[in-house]
């Protein structure tokens, strides 16, 4: 498997693991820098986020600039061996650009203008605020791009975190234009959007209007094409900014950060425009494991976005977080397990929110790497003791994580899966959640894909609730049974066109004589409300949840069936032999441990299995570099967990201990088993 180290990509970042955090030198006189630089050697630092908030400061008033300070740091940093990812400082527009530019602020759904005084305080179409961005993108290239320390260009700053939607009359505008050149005529529109109901036609093209406050029910296209449309409007500020970049500084290599699955922005059309992919991770320490598995799923994601590619967690925090209502401390050990279960799914860089904790503002609550108690407490020395080890991880860096599963997840379908006025309030990162955890407790890896991805390179797909699908993606997923693969599909699929127009006949309209059915009628459960499941074969009955379909079959074979009120006895989870593979059908959601058992029976059956065997809760994930592999053991439990490493025989680069057989591994324990490819053969 070819290594590809970010450093091949980005040269000028330092070798191996990148480690650091966001630092915000502008919140402090310059003699704290002093002892920042000195601690962030300590800590073994070689990379900070730079300047993300910096504009005010960086232009006081409109076209004056002062580049004095950050002049004096990048220096300073660079002195102190600390490489750095210089933000473009767009993040949160300076107070005069809405003095000046009233029409730069975003506003909401009902009318209202937001005010300054927080962040992100744009509309993302505004001219003003886009001109003001590619401005200082260009001053700050121009300065620093040939700097030895910049080694990354970090692009604004969570884009679309809160100014995801605006419905300004700029907004209201473009979006005629955007779809003027998406449908050619209004006849075409009237067609897509359905317009012949409830009167809504449109004679001409000034009456179309950004899908704002409303009586009832919006038109679901009208509300897919906007989401569409301000997805595209976001990416356009990424974009942006990249060209004004590169139009001084043609070689700068850009980044930035994602929000892990974030409903309104499809990475898998963002993540193109950038060099390395990168995300904020920040599992709730009250969740346990449910968050830890929303982490892997958000490893898994940002690595597959640049095919596998190490990627960067960007942020996460040290202890713990300032926004939730109850902002849970992580344990001694849990920040350390977290940053190596990134690095175990493909992350090469461990970088947190923030170098210093703030002495004022909204965010001064929100933990460090310097926390307000100092250098000498708990946290410090648990961010050095990493520093420390993770300086041992350089062979690491570049190495890949095979994976044979791809996991589909389409923001296309989460925008018209979530759009009121379905069988019931569909929540898809939820479904998501729900067939990707327990491939999580397997152990397996997946690769998360985009409906319109390659593959080839998969023996196994599974997509789950994927409602909205195109002809070309049914023939893709087709295509790829018919060739051998085995495919999973859930209920609610395959139900509507990227129109959002249902196909008749019987869902999945495009996709019946693959699974061999067709689902006549559905039944959405209320939150407690449960059937539950014969599973062939077995005599233990299991529990379903959510949504249950009725099928008929045409010529697929019942796995279950459902054993209670008028859907008893009809099959509930079925399989059907396509061309040369496999179609299962899940018709409800059965329970994580059904799941589990679906699952491992088919990967079994297709020679997939985890690399070791452990208790639930530990992470046990494979990377393989050129000539070697590395098994990351994450023990995510408080309490001692069982490991058997079965053929795994190597040593624990951690800390040099040969390590095989089984082993009891303590709380939030965490191993790196090296072994070479040979001697595996
Ligand atoms: C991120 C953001 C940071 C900081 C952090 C707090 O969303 O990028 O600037 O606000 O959250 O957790």
């Amino acid at each position: 498997m070819l290594a590809t180290p970010l450093k091949a990509i980005a040269p000028k970042l330092p070798t191996g693991i990148l480690y650091g955090g966001d630092y915000n030198p502008e919140q402090w006189p310059e003699a704290i820098w002093m002892e920042d630089v000195r601690l962030m050697r300590e800590a073994g630092v070689n990379f900070v986020s730079l300047a993300i908030f910096s504009w005010a400061k960086l232009e006081p008033r409109p076209g004056e600039f002062d580049f004095g300070w950050l002049d004096r740091v990048i220096d300073l940093l660079w002195k102190n061996g600390v490489s750095i990812n210089l933000a473009t400082a767009t993040a949160s527009p300076p107070a005069w650009l809405s003095r000046t530019n009233p029409e730069s602020l975003p506003v909401d759904e009902n009318g209202t203008r937001l005010s300054i005084g927080s962040r992100q305080h744009y509309c993302p179409n505004s001219r003003a605020y886009r001109a003001g961005s590619a401005r200082l993108c260009k001053k700050l290239g121009g300065r620093y791009a040939h700097h030895p320390a910049v080694a990354l260009w970090h692009l604004n700053n969570e884009i679309g975190c809160h100014s995801h939607t605006c419905y300004c009359e700029t907004c209201a505008s473009e979006f005629r234009v955007w779809l003027k050149n998406k449908y050619n005529t209004l006849e075409t529109l009237n067609e897509s959007w359905g317009t012949s109901f409830w009167s809504q036609a449109y004679g001409e093209w000034e009456e179309v209007q950004p899908p704002r406050k409303m009586m009832t029910f919006r038109n679901p296209g009208q509300v897919l094409d906007y989401t569409r449309f301000m997805n595209d409007s976001l990416r356009g500020i990424l974009v942006g900014e990249i060209e004004a970049l590169r139009e001084v500084a043609p070689d700068a290599k850009v980044t930035t950060n994602g929000l892990g699955f974030w409903r309104k922005t499809n990475y898998f059309s963002w993540y193109k425009h950038v060099d390395i992919a990168a995300w904020d991770s920040y599992p709730d320490p009250a969740n346990g494991p449910g968050d830890v598995r929303t982490a892997a799923f958000g490893h898994d994601l940002f690595r597959s976005l640049r095919s596998g590619q190490p990627f960067i967690l960007m942020e996460q925090v040290t202890s713990q977080v300032n926004w939730r209502s109850v902002n849970t401390l992580k344990a001694p050990g849990q920040m350390r397990a977290l940053s190596y279960q990134a690095m175990a799914r493909g992350s090469d860089g461990i970088m947190f929110f923030q170098w210093r904790a703030s002495e004022a503002g909204a965010e001064k609550f929100h933990g460090a790497m310097v926390p307000h108690y100092g250098p000498t407490g708990r946290i410090f020395r648990e961010v050095c003791e990493l520093g420390g080890e993770l300086k041992k991880l350089a062979c690491v860096s570049g190495s890949r994580i095979p994976a044979r599963i791809a996991f589909v997840v389409s923001w296309e379908n989460c925008w018209a899966i979530e759009i009121e006025s379905k069988p019931t309030q569909f929540d898809y990162a939820a479904i998501v959640a729900d067939f990707y955890n327990p491939l999580w407790e397997l152990n397996i890896a997946v690769d998360v894909v985009g409906p319109d991805a390659a593959l080839d390179d998969y023996v196994i797909v599974i997509a789950p609730a994927l409602y909205q699908i195109s002809q070309e993606q049914s023939g893709r997923l087709k295509q790829f049974v018919e060739k051998g693969g085995a495919l999973i599909m859930s209920y609610f699929s395959g139900v509507s066109d990227e129109r959002d127009h249902v196909g008749l006949g019987g869902y999945p309209a495009t996709l019946k004589d693959v699974f061999g059915l067709v689902v006549e009628e559905w039944q959405p459960l209320r939150p407690n409300e449960t059937n539950s499941l014969e599973v062939h074969g077995c005599s233990k009955q299991v529990s379903c949840t959510k949504f249950c379909e009725l099928l008929e079959l045409r010529g697929a074979r019942a796995l279950a069936t459902y054993t209670q009120s008028f859907f008893a006895g009809r099959p509930a989870i079925t399989t059907n032999q396509y061309g040369r593979g496999e179609a299962l059908y899940i018709a409800t959601q059965p329970s994580p441990e059904l799941l589990r058992k679906l699952y491992s029976d088919l990967f079994a059956q297709r020679n997939l299995h985890a690399p070791a065997c452990a208790d639930i809760g530990v992470e046990l994930m494979v990377r393989q570099g050129e000539t070697e592999e590395f098994l990351f053991v994450v023990n995510h439990n408080s309490s001692k967990s069982k490991i058997d490493y079965a053929n795994w025989k190597g040593v624990d680069i951690l800390n040099g201990q040969p390590i095989s057989g089984t082993e009891s591994l303590a709380g939030f324990a965490v191993r790196i088993v090296q072994r070479s490819l040979e001697s595996v053969g």
